[in-house]
């Protein structure tokens, strides 16, 4: 079964044999259950130390900061995803320079993992992007994150190595650029991105 992205807050109608998957701003009421799934999926995967679990488990200061986005399984119940989308200068900007997105704490529910709900996200973030008039999408990888570095590469991310960074000294990411479609490098518009 694989997800078939919907309009930003509405349901898509998926073919027969897929699912339809809703990508929209988390509500209030959700914030607690995406923190502690953004925590759970982080923890399964050994992305960090405790301290920085804590840090992806504060939803709530990702919904006051940047823009924090779910998605909603087609019964309207379920959690399957979330990810923050960050414009350049943001609190939740790492690397995004001017005219940049920021993609941070990509998760997908372990149940709903390999149906595609990763890319409805990350292209959910890209119109919103757009719309936000950035010409650009970043993102930081660990290095060892193997399944990330794959996925991010089927969504046509390029490695951009001068960019990598260590935010600690044990911990290396991988520095990752999209060009968003039909955009405008920024010394052609001189437009920074706002959300
Ligand atoms: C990376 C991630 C967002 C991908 O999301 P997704 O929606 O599952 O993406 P896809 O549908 O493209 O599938 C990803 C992989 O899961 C595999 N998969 C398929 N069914 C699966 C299942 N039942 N359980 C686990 N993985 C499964 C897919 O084959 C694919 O593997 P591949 O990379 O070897 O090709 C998700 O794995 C995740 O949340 N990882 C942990 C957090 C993380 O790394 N975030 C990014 C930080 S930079």
């Amino acid at each position: 079964m694989t997800a078939t992205p919907g309009q930003l807050d509405e349901p898509a109608a998926g073919a027969d044999s897929e699912a339809a998957v809703v990508v929209r701003t988390a509500k209030p009421e959700e914030i607690p259950a995406v923190g502690r799934l953004t925590t759970e999926v982080y923890r399964a995967a050994e992305l960090g130390d405790e301290e920085y679990l804590e840090h992806v488990g504060r939803a709530d200061d990702r919904a006051l900061r940047a823009c924090l986005l779910v998605a909603q399984g087609e019964d309207f119940g379920s959690l399957l995803g979330t990810i923050t989308l960050a414009v350049a200068g943001g609190d939740y900007a790492d690397i995004a320079q001017p005219g940049e997105a920021e993609l941070r704490m990509l998760a997908v529910a372990p149940a709903a993992a390999g149906r595609g709900i990763g890319r409805c996200l990350v292209e959910a973030c890209h119109e919103r992007a757009a719309a936000a008039g950035a010409w650009q999408v970043v993102c930081s990888v660990e290095e060892q994150n193997a399944r990330a570095l794959r996925f991010y590469a089927r969504l046509g991310y390029l490695r951009s190595p001068d960019r990598d960074w260590w935010p600690i000294a044990t911990v290396k990411l991988l520095a990752f650029t999209r060009e968003l479609d039909g955009a405008c490098a920024p010394n052609e518009t001189g437009a920074e991105a706002r959300m």
